[in-house]
């Protein structure tokens, strides 16, 4: 690692909680495409605790996708393979494989809804046919149309302020628009600090 590559204090802060539900829903050999990848610190600790699944991890920043080859590469891990460059909106999604899960951490309020678009229907092609396909997505949701938290309010506000098309997004549009792509919800896991963590199935 070097001085210069980023650090989430966020992600360092969910990354066991993502975890623990990780090892719930996946099959020990899973192999996982994670989009949005952002520093890789998800990917090292997911790849480390189940050493049988396979991360493929990406990012469409270049920035990111050297952080997080730096960090894969610090940590000698085998099963992650080389970051990808890859956004959610390209119309032919450049990896090697298929895969038992796609994985996306904070991203759909961050990006433009037709990134959650994309992410369905890009999942929908890379998922593996006799596979669990599962597409799991971590983030704050509005329910019923409000906020479930003023700080979540605050963080949607803050969103909108840097770009009037991201923002927090309300999940019966994420799940209807999922179900539209043919999935249906598997679970859905209240996590601390007003996050969700929603499993879809298709
Ligand atoms: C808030 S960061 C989250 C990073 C990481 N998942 C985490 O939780 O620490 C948002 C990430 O979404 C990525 N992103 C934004 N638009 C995207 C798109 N169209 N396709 C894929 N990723 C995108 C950004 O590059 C950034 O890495």
């Amino acid at each position: 690692m070097t001085p210069e590559t980023n650090t989430s204090v966020a992600a360092d802060r969910n990354k066991g909680l993502i975890l623990e539900q990780l090892c719930r829903l996946l099959p020990e050999d899973a192999t996982v495409l994670e989009i949005a990848s952002g520093t890789g610190q998800h990917v090292v600790h997911f790849a480390a605790a189940l050493p049988r699944s396979s991360w493929q991890p990406s990012d469409p920043n270049p920035d990111y996708v050297l952080d997080a080859a730096t960090r894969c590469d610090a940590s000698r891990l085998r099963n992650i393979h080389p970051p990808l460059q890859l956004d959610v909106h390209q119309h032919e999604w450049r990896v090697a494989d298929e895969f038992d899960a796609v994985l996306c951490i904070n991203m759909i309020h961050i990006a433009p809804w037709s990134a959650t678009t994309a992410l369905l229907a890009g999942a929908r092609r890379v998922l593996r046919e006799d596979g669990p396909r599962l597409l799991v997505l971590y983030g704050a949701y509005k329910e019923g149309g409000q906020h479930t938290s003023p700080s979540n309010a605050d963080f949607d506000l803050s969103l909108r302020a840097r770009n009037p098309e991201w923002g927090v997004r309300d999940l019966e549009d994420v799940e209807r628009l999922a179900a539209d792509q043919g999935f249906k919800r598997g679970a859905l896991v209240r996590m601390p600090a007003n996050n969700l963590l929603l499993v879809l199935q298709g």
